[in-house]
């Protein structure tokens, strides 16, 4: 198998990120880095080229995940080059979803919301810390772990 994912929010600094080292987190554990590419993007362009925000980073360190992104902008070219979009809430959704249909039949990549592969919970977007307190960043965590484990077992049976 050999995958290729990008984890898509609005500014990747926060829950992209988180998500995708969460993700790497749990392939190293699994010895199955080698089978994936992973990357995370944003769908607005604020926050180019800066690392995870520093909260988000701290609660990923309490957990032993090293988040070390540089946040970019997703562009056109990832709806073809990746085969799956993890979008974390209803709009980086329909933003993502619009971008694939600007492109066209050149889209290939899958377009799903991550917290479809949740088992733990009900919730069904990601929701941003950016403005909130520190519960939110260990909330994202928790939800991106449950997420990302259901992910992973999924695409381990399609192999
Ligand atoms: P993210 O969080 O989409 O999870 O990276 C945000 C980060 C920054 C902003 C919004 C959301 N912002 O408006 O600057």
């Amino acid at each position: 198998m050999n995958h290729r994912l990008l984890f898509v929010c609005l500014g990747n600094i926060c829950r992209s990120p988180a998500a995708e080292g969460v993700f790497l987190h749990q392939l190293k554990s699994q010895g199955l880095e080698e089978q994936f590419v992973v990357d995370s993007a944003g769908t607005g362009g604020w926050h180019v080229g800066r690392s995870a925000d520093s909260r988000m980073r701290a609660a990923a360190a309490q957990r032993g995940i090293v988040l070390s992104s540089r946040a970019r902008q997703i562009k056109l070219e990832d709806l073809k080059t990746f085969d799956l979009i993890l979008t974390m809430d209803a709009d980086n959704l329909i933003n993502v979803q619009s971008l694939a249909k600007e492109l066209g039949q050149m889209a290939t990549a899958k377009i799903k919301p991550m917290l479809s592969y949740a088992s733990k919970t009900s919730v069904q977007e990601v929701p941003d810390p950016y403005y909130g307190g520190d519960a939110g960043f260990e909330e994202v965590l928790d939800l991106l772990e449950d997420a990302c484990a259901g992910l992973l077992a999924e695409l381990r049976s399609k192999a």
